[in-house]
C-alpha cells in the first residue's frame, strides 16, 4: 500500500531541519556559491553554463534553464528516479535518523504523546510550587544565592523534586507505564518510585517550548552533580539544545549564537544580555546539535570553560563542526578567564568582561591550526608528518571544494613561515653555501610571499639558504611558472656550486696521492647532467 505522504509530515520536517539543500545537492551536482545562491550545472537537463540554483536558507533548489524546481525531497526523487518512501528512506540514512514505522498517524502515539507532555507540564508546576514551600528551603536560598532573581525562577521554571515519591503520587489516573515514558518515575520492588530526589530542579524543553524531560542539580554535594532523564520517547539528549527556545528569535536578530558548557551558564548568559546563548546536555556536543543550530545561521561561539574539560570539549567542536563550514559561516572559539565558567564571569567581573572573552575569541582556522601545533611535536619531521595528516584529514570534511582548497593554502603558508622557518634556524651549516646575490634574494622574498604554496614545496631547500624572508622586497611581476622555475633554476645553481667544491676537495685528495679517479668521474658526470638540465630549464 502506498503511503500517503501527510502521514511522514513529521518525519519530513525533521528530515528538512536537519539536511541543508546544499550539501544534499552536492552530492551529486558541483555546486558553487555565487551571491547568495549556490550554482551548477542543472542535472535534469542538458546544459553546460549553470543555471541551477540553490538556496540554502530557503532550502530550495531552481533551474532558470528547465524550470524544475523543488526541495531535498523532490530532488532525492527526481536525480534518483525513486518514488517518496525511498527518497526519505535515503534521506534518512544520510541524516542518521531511523525511519520511522508507519501506522500513519497511529492515535495511539498521539495520544502516548499527550499524556506525555501533559504529564511533564504538570511535573514542572509540581516540583515549583515545592521549590517554594517551606521543604524546598535549602534548594530555594541555593538558587537565590547563586543569583538567580524570582523572575528568572519563573521564566526557567525551576523547581524543586522532595526526598519523597511526589510525582508516583500525584497522578493517581495516569496508567503507570505513562509516568513510566517520561522519564520522572521508575518501577521498584514497592511500586513505582521518583528518578528525581531532593534535587534542584530544571526543565528541558523542547523547540515547541513543551517540557520533554529534567535536569536535577544535586543540593548537598553528592556525586553526580547532575542527573538527567535518559532518552525518551519524546527527548533525545544527543539532540536537544538546552535554552534553544528561549534564544531561537535573539539567535535569528544577533546573526549567531554562543554555546556554553552548562545549562545555568546559558540562563546566566541570557539573563545578563546575551540572549543568543544555549547550552548542550552534558558537555558532549554533537553533530545534530551543530546541525539544528546551524538551521539558524552559521556563525557559532564556542565559549567553553577554562578547565581541561573544556579544552577538550572545544577541541572536540572544532572537529564536528568542519562540515558545517561554508564560506560565509563564522566559527570561533572563546576561552574562559577570570572564572571558572560563564556563570562565574559573569557574577565576578561582569558583562562586559564576558563580552571581551567573545570578541576575542579564536577563530576556527586559527584554532585547528593551533591543536595541530600542540597535539603534534611539530619541532620534528616525525611530527610535523603527523600533524600534516591530521591536518589534512580534518580539512577532508569541508564539502565546499573551494574553501577546502583556500584554507589548505592558508595553512601551507604558515607551514612554511612557523615549521621550516623553525627549523632554518636550527639548521646545522656544515656545508657553507656560498652567498646569494641581492638580486636573486629579493626576487625569492617575493615568490615566497606571493606563493606560499611554492614555499612549502621548497620549504626544505629555501630553509637552507640563510634568507630573511620578512625583509622588505621590492615588489615585482611574476606569475607561478616563472617563480617555480625560478626556485629550480637556483636549486641547481646550487647543486652545481656543491658539486664544483666536492670536485676541488677530490682533485686536491688526488694530487696528495689518494686514489679518487673514479669519484672525481662520478662528480663530473653528475655536473654535465646538472648543466644539461639548466641548459634545458632555461630555453624553456
Ligand atoms: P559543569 O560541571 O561545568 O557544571 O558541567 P556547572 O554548570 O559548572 O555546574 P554548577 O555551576 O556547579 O552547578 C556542565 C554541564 O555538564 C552537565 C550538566 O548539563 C552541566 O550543566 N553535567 C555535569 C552532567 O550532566 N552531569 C554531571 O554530573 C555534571
Ligand atoms: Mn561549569
Amino acid at each position: 500500500m502506498a503511503l500517503s505522504n501527510h502521514s511522514y509530515s513529521n518525519f519530513t520536517d525533521e528530515l528538512r531541519t536537519r539536511l541543508s539543500v546544499v550539501d544534499v545537492v552536492s552530492r551529486r551536482v558541483a555546486l558553487q556559491k555565487k551571491g547568495n545562491n549556490w550554482w551548477g550545472c542543472c542535472p535534469f537537463h542538458n546544459e553546460k553554463t549553470p543555471s541551477f540554483s540553490v538556496n540554502e536558507e530557503k532550502g530550495f533548489y531552481h533551474c532558470f534553464g528547465c524550470g524544475e524546481h523543488g526541495d531535498i525531497i523532490s530532488f532525492t526523487m527526481k536525480s534518483n528516479n525513486i518514488d517518496f518512501k525511498s527518497a526519505i528512506t535515503e534521506l534518512a540514512n544520510m541524516a542518521g535518523l531511523k525511519m520511522p514505522d508507519y501506522k500513519p498517524r497511529d492515535p495511539a502515539i498521539i495520544a502516548r504523546e499527550e499524556s506525555y507532555t501533559s504529564i511533564s507540564e504538570k511535573a514542572a508546576e509540581l516540583f515549583q510550587k515545592k521549590l517554594f514551600e517551606p521543604g524546598g528551603s535549602v534548594a530555594l536560598e541555593y538558587i537565590r544565592r547563586r543569583g538567580f532573581s524570582d523572575e528568572m525562577i519563573k521564566k526557567y521554571r525551576l523547581g524543586y523534586a522532595p526526598k519523597n515519591n511526589l510525582i508516583a503520587n500525584s497522578f493517581p489516573n495516569v496508567k503507570q507505564e505513562n509516568l513510566i515514558a517520561t522519564g520522572l518515575c521508575r518501577r521498584g520492588e514497592y511500586g513505582l518510585y521518583d528518578f528525581f530526589r531532593d534535587k534542584l530542579m530544571f526543565p528541558i524543553f523542547n523547540a515547541r517550548g513543551q517540557v520533554v524531560a529534567f535536569s536535577g542539580r544535586s543540593l548537598d554535594g553528592s556525586e553526580p552533580k547532575y542527573i538527567n532523564t535518559s532518552d525518551t520517547e519524546m527527548f533525545h539528549k544527543r539532540r536537544t539544545i538546552f535554552g534553544l527556545n528561549f534564544a531561537r528569535d535573539e539567535i535569528y536578530r544577533a546573526n549567531r549564537s554562543i554555546v556554553v558548557e552548562g545549562q545555568i551558564d546559558a540562563i546566566q548568559m541570557q539573563s545578563h544580555g546575551f540572549g543568543e546563548t544555549v547550552a548542550p546536555l552534558g558537555t558532549a556536543l554533537t553533530e545534530d546539535h551543530i546541525a539544528t543550530l546551524c538551521k539558524s545561521n552559521r556563525n557559532i561561539i564556542f565559549c567553553f570553560d577554562g578547565d581541561n574539560a573544556g579544552q577538550k570539549a572545544a577541541g572536540r567542536a572544532c572537529k564536528i563542526v568542519l562540515p558545517f563550514l561554508r564560506d560565509n559561516s563564522d566559527i570561533k572559539f572563546a576561552f574562559v578567564t577570570g572564572g571558572k565558567d560563564p556563570d562565574e564571569v559573569l557574577k565576578t567581573s561582569g558583562p562586559d568582561a564576558m563580552r571581551q572573552i567573545l570578541d576575542s575569541a579564536t577563530p576556527l582556522v586559527d584554532y585547528l591550526w593551533q591543536i595541530a601545533n600542540t597535539d603534534f611535536i611539530v619541532s620534528t619531521p616525525g611530527g610535523r608528518t603527523q600533524a600534516e595528516k591530521f591536518l589534512k584529514n580534518e580539512l577532508q570534511k569541508i564539502t565546499d571544494p573551494a574553501l577546502r582548497s583556500e584554507i589548505e593554502k592558508e595553512y601551507d603558508a604558515r607551514k612554511f613561515n612557523s615549521w621550516h622557518k623553525w627549523k632554518k634556524t636550527t639548521t646545522d651549516k656544515k656545508i657553507n653555501l656560498p652567498q646569494i646575490d641581492a638580486i636573486s634574494r629579493n626576487t625569492l622574498i617575493y615568490i615566497i610571499n606571493t606563493y606560499p604554496e611554492l614555499a612549502e614545496r621548497y620549504g626544505d631547500f629555501l630553509s637552507t639558504l640563510n634568507i630573511d624572508f620578512d625583509a622588505p622586497v621590492q615588489l615585482m611581476q611574476m606569475d607561478i611558472g616563472a617563480a617555480e622555475k625560478f626556485i629550480v633554476s637556483v636549486k641547481l645553481q646550487k647543486y652545481l656550486e656543491k658539486l664544483q667544491q666536492q670536485k676541488k676537495d677530490l682533485t686536491a685528495r688526488l694530487l696528495s696521492g689518494d686514489n679518487v679517479q673514479n669519484e672525481i668521474a662520478d662528480v663530473d658526470a653528475k655536473i654535465i647532467a646538472a648543466g644539461e638540465k639548466m641548459d634545458k630549464l632555461i630555453s624553456i
